[in-house]
C-alpha cells in the first residue's frame, strides 16, 4: 500500500509526464509550422515516449491499490524563437523532470518504500538517456544550426528517429 503522501507525489508525476507530452506535441506543431519535418518527427516520438512514461505511473499507482487522481494539465508554450531555443527549453525541462524523479526517490527511501524505489529506478536511468539525447541535438544545433545548410542536415538526421513500436504520424 502506498502512503497518502506517496500517492499524491506519484499522481503529481503522472501529471508532469503528461504535461511533457503536451509540451513536446506543442514543439512538434511549432516545427511543422516552420517546415522542419525532421525536428517535428523527433518531437512526435518524444511526446509518445512521455505518454508511455505517464502510463507507467498510472499503472503503478493502480497496481499498488492506490487511487489515480488526474489533475488539470496547463497549456504549454506555442512559439519559440528558433530550433536552438526549443532544444534549450527541452534540456531545461528534462533537467527539471530529473529533479522531480530524484525527489520521488528520496521520498521512497525516506518511507522505506522499496517497491516504489525499484519502480523509480527505471526512470532514473531513463532520465540519463533523455538528457544525453536532448543534449546531443543541442550540441549539433550550436555547432551547425546557424546556417540553413546545417539546419537542413540536422533535420534530415532527426527524421530518422523511429523507435520500434511507436506509431507514426500517419498511423
Ligand atoms: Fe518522462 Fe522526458 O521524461
Amino acid at each position: 500500500m502506498l502512503s497518502e503522501k506517496m500517492q499524491q507525489a506519484l499522481n503529481g508525476q503522472l501529471k508532469a509526464e503528461f504535461y511533457s507530452a503536451y509540451l513536446y506535441l506543442s514543439m512538434h506543431a511549432y516545427f511543422k509550422s516552420i517546415n522542419l519535418d525532421g525536428f517535428a518527427n523527433w518531437m512526435y516520438y518524444q511526446a509518445q515516449e512521455e505518454l508511455g512514461h505517464g502510463m507507467k505511473f498510472y499503472d503503478f499507482i493502480n497496481q499498488r491499490g492506490a487511487r489515480v487522481q488526474l489533475q488539470q494539465i496547463e497549456a504549454p508554450k506555442t512559439r519559440w524563437d528558433s530550433p536552438l531555443a526549443v532544444f534549450e527549453a527541452t534540456l531545461q525541462h528534462e533537467q527539471k523532470v530529473t529533479g522531480l524523479i530524484n525527489e520521488l526517490v528520496e521520498l521512497a527511501l525516506g518511507e522505506h518504500d522499496h517497491a516504489t524505489n525499484i519502480f523509480l529506478q527505471w526512470f532514473v536511468s531513463e532520465q540519463v538517456e533523455e538528457e544525453e539525447n536532448v543534449g546531443g541535438v543541442l550540441e549539433q544545433l550550436k555547432l551547425m544550426g546557424e546556417t540553413k545548410g546545417g539546419l537542413f542536415m540536422i533535420d534530415r538526421e532527426l527524421a530518422k528517429r523511429n523507435p520500434g513500436a511507436a506509431p507514426t504520424e500517419t498511423d
